[in-house]
């Protein structure tokens, strides 16, 4: 497909930042569009980053058919620009698109309108340690309907978000979850394996009554409040006195997260110990408590480890601490591994980083 550019007059395009910003906050001057209607994608093109024009009536404002995607691109040593595993967020847009009836979107069509932004982009993207430029795709449906069904009308867009750390406080802090059976993030049948937006929409409630009790984020449990499911908008991970790392198995109530299924492969290759199972939430207190798990946290893209250093309850219960309640060697090594992989100061397997190319415009 022919990309189209419509640039910014370089008199106008706002200047890359001299400080970072926090995670979530920086904005760069384009982004990528493509619309979708009669069964197809077209124009796909790079514009300056701006409002879109829906109507009242789009689906995607009252019935919640938005999806999005979370990665990252680095520069290397290098001086070039890389997008890490960006075709697993493509093609993950796809299975949250199945989840809730949106069109498919074509993985190459989203890795190249990802590269082409990121070239475009390039002098945004920050180079302080723990800092990278964050990818956000999201597609909604914009059919002008009030009939609840599926939107015949999609814009997919990607947008850049040049970030410094998740905390404030970069690796260095560890966090607190709080174990309640009064909130639950998914149900088996639901849509907890995918981005879609209901399923953030419905995690902030429990994310405030977290901090109420002063925790960071709620450990979310399956519905029957017998197994443990994800750390908050992360996967959940705890490390074994040998230095095995254990991620709960995935099911249709936990997203199967790209940093925890890097982290599978990365043991299957024999560099990191990790494995996946079901873990019952009476068995990891009591292996907390006699300390048979020294380490625990969160996984995925925008903390990419965040060691957890206690864990709170809300029915009176004391907290647990876990370890020395600091950060871990096994979750600092293994932080260290994937970053230093994804800034190319390790060398990473073949195809996990792509290279933005300098593409003519
Ligand atoms: C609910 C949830 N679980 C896990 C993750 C981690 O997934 P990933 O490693 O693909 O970012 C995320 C973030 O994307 C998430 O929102």
């Amino acid at each position: 497909m022919k990309f189209r550019y419509e640039l910014l007059d370089p008199s106008k395009q706002k200047k890359p930042y001299d400080k970072v910003p926090p995670f979530g906050v920086g904005r760069t001057n384009h982004m990528f569009v493509v619309d979708y209607d009669d069964g197809q994608w077209h124009d796909p093109r790079i514009v300056p980053y701006g409002p879109f024009e829906i109507m009242p009536g789009a689906i995607c404002l009252h019935y919640g058919q938005t999806l999005f995607e979370g990665g990252k691109a680095f520069i290397h040593p290098d001086g070039e620009m890389y997008a890490w595993r960006f075709n697993m967020n493509a093609e993950r847009v796809n299975k949250s698109a199945d989840v809730i009836m949106m069109a498919n979107c074509p993985v190459d069509l989203q890795v190249e309108g990802c590269l082409r932004l990121l070239d475009v982009e390039r002098a945004f993207c920050p180079t302080q340690p723990e800092s990278s430029m964050y990818i956000r795709p999201a597609m909604i449906g914009v059919q002008d309907s009030l009939g609840i069904k599926s939107s015949n009308k999609y814009i997919y867009y990607i947008m850049l978000s040049p970030a410094g750390p998740y905390y404030a406080d970069g690796f260095n802090k560890a966090t607190t979850l709080l174990i309640t059976s009064k909130y639950h993030r998914a149900v088996h049948g639901g849509t907890g394996n995918s981005k879609t937006g209901g399923n953030y929409a419905a995690s902030l409630k429990p994310y405030y009554y977290a901090h109420d009790h002063g925790a960071d984020q709620v450990l979310y449990l399956d519905a029957a409040n017998e197994y443990i499911e994800e750390a908050g908008a992360m996967n959940h991970y705890h490390v074994l006195k040998d230095g095995t790392f254990i991620i709960p198995a995935f099911n249709d109530s936990i997203l199967h997260s790209i940093t925890s299924r890097t982290i599978l492969e990365l043991a299957g290759m024999g560099k990191v110990k990790a494995r996946q199972e079901r873990i019952r939430l009476k068995d990891f207190i009591a292996d907390l408590k006699n300390g048979n798990i020294i380490e625990a946290g969160g996984l995925g893209t925008a903390a990419v480890v965040s060691p957890n250093g206690a864990y709170m309850f809300d029915d009176g219960t004391a907290p647990i601490t876990v370890g020395d309640g600091k950060v871990g060697k096994y979750s600092r090594q293994l932080y260290e591994l994937y970053t230093g992989m994804q800034t190319g100061k390790t060398p990473a397997p073949a195809g996990w980083a792509a290279k933005v190319e300098h593409y003519s415009k």
